[in-house]
């Protein structure tokens, strides 16, 4: 029996790597799939409710690292994984999108001559100062195989001179993940329990260093929040790296009544309520894709995204972030404004079935 090993970290590793893991249990008995979390987040509602909703089994393996400096993150990801693998001996490592845990596991595995794959391949911010972009550069150049989500993806690895037999174009399993527990997400009664029956919603979420690390942004983002909380009532499930911030800065109790401030949201309870939002700031990767498949008007409070289909193609507004032009973004969508958009190619829910089969070709 061949093995693969699955590496997750990171919130937003699960939602991709869940509907690969159900791909090789149905159509490839012949494959032993193993799961590998990190243990990089590791707060129950940033991991554990995170593998209940999505169906995925205890992970096989559990590293433990949790946080630190990117150095440390990194190299303790490493250490780590390097024994499981020398221990495993698996066919292939299959990592997931830009986190520090994705290069760590690509690189260890790498090293040992197993082959990698990446999933979520050659998206580029073009920002250097983004410690995403710098894991995205490095994973792909090591990868075996570069399953791409859209076309910019391609672009880029052509770009930079990436040999044209690696890369593949499969559509975006994130997407899988959203059309498969859409069922379920229409049974959820989370609009109940935040009380929001009546109204117009936004729902924010920010957690990138730069819009969340310093006090002069977060007083921004609180002032931004509370005056478009007088045209709708806003949920904020903050992040812990933003709370933690907040807290410091002593601003969590200034936020007025119609924001509500939550704990972060498991994957079915916010997908439930990103589809009865009428409009989601963000700072965050995902977002901007989940909300181009499902229509809602998306303001992406980044210079730069490593998505360009969500602007060309779907929903999202790239605003920047000086919070005055996300502040008039917003009232504008709020006053009917609406941004049309359409699905991009391969974002059908079967990205993970072509992936397990171009490896199972390959392997
Ligand atoms: C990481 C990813 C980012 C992704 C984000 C999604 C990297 C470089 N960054 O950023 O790309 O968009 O996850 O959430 O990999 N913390 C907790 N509990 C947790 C996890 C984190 O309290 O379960 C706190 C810790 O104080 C930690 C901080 O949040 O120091 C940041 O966590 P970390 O994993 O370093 O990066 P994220 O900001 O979550």
């Amino acid at each position: 029996m061949k093995k693969i090993i699955s590496v997750v970290g990171a919130r937003p590793n699960f939602m991709k790597m869940a509907p690969v893991h159900r791909a090789f249990q149905k159509y490839k008995s012949e494959y032993q799939h193993l799961i590998c979390h990190t243990g990089q987040h590791y707060d129950e509602k940033m991991s554990k409710i995170f593998f209940e909703d999505l169906e995925l089994p205890h992970p096989d393996f559990y590293l433990g690292v949790g946080s630190g400096s990117h150095a440390q993150q990194t190299a303790r990801v490493m250490i780590e994984f390097e024994k499981i693998l020398i221990e495993q001996q698996p066919e292939c490592v299959i990592v997931y999108g830009d986190v520090n845990s994705t290069i760590a596991c690509a690189m260890t595995a790498v090293k040992l001559g197993i082959k990698v794959a990446h999933v979520e391949a050659g998206l580029r911010s073009f920002d250097r100062t983004m410690p995403e972009e710098i894991n995205r550069i490095l994973t792909d150049s090591i990868s075996d195989f570069l399953f791409v989500t859209e076309q910019s993806g391609i672009d880029n690895l052509k770009n930079e001179g990436v040999v044209t037999d690696k890369v593949f174009f499969v559509g975006n399993t994130m997407i899988d993940s959203l059309i498969y527990y859409q069922i379920k997400a229409n049974q959820s009664n989370a609009h109940t329990t935040y009380e929001l029956n009546s109204g117009d919603l936004v729902l924010a979420t920010l957690h990138r260093p730069h819009n969340v690390d310093t006090t002069e942004q977060l007083e921004k983002i609180v002032s931004l929040l509370n005056s478009i909380s007088e045209k709708a009532k806003i949920l904020f499930p903050i992040h812990p790296r933003t709370r933690k911030n907040l807290e410091a800065a002593k601003l969590i109790s200034t936020f007025k009544k119609n924001i509500i401030i939550t704990e972060p949201i498991g994957y079915i309870n916010f997908l439930s309520l990103m589809q009865k939002s009428k409009l989601i700031i963000t700072d965050s990767g995902g977002i901007q894709e989940e909300t181009t498949y499902l229509g809602i008007q998306c303001i992406t409070a980044r210079d730069n995204t490593e998505r360009p289909s969500t602007v060309e193609i779907g929903t999202n507004q790239l605003v920047g972030t000086n919070w005055e032009d996300v502040g008039n973004a917003a009232l504008s969508v709020l006053s009917g404004n609406f941004k049309q958009g359409s699905i991009p190619p391969l974002w059908d829910g079967h990205a993970a079935e072509r992936i397990v089969e171009m490896l199972d070709e390959r392997l």
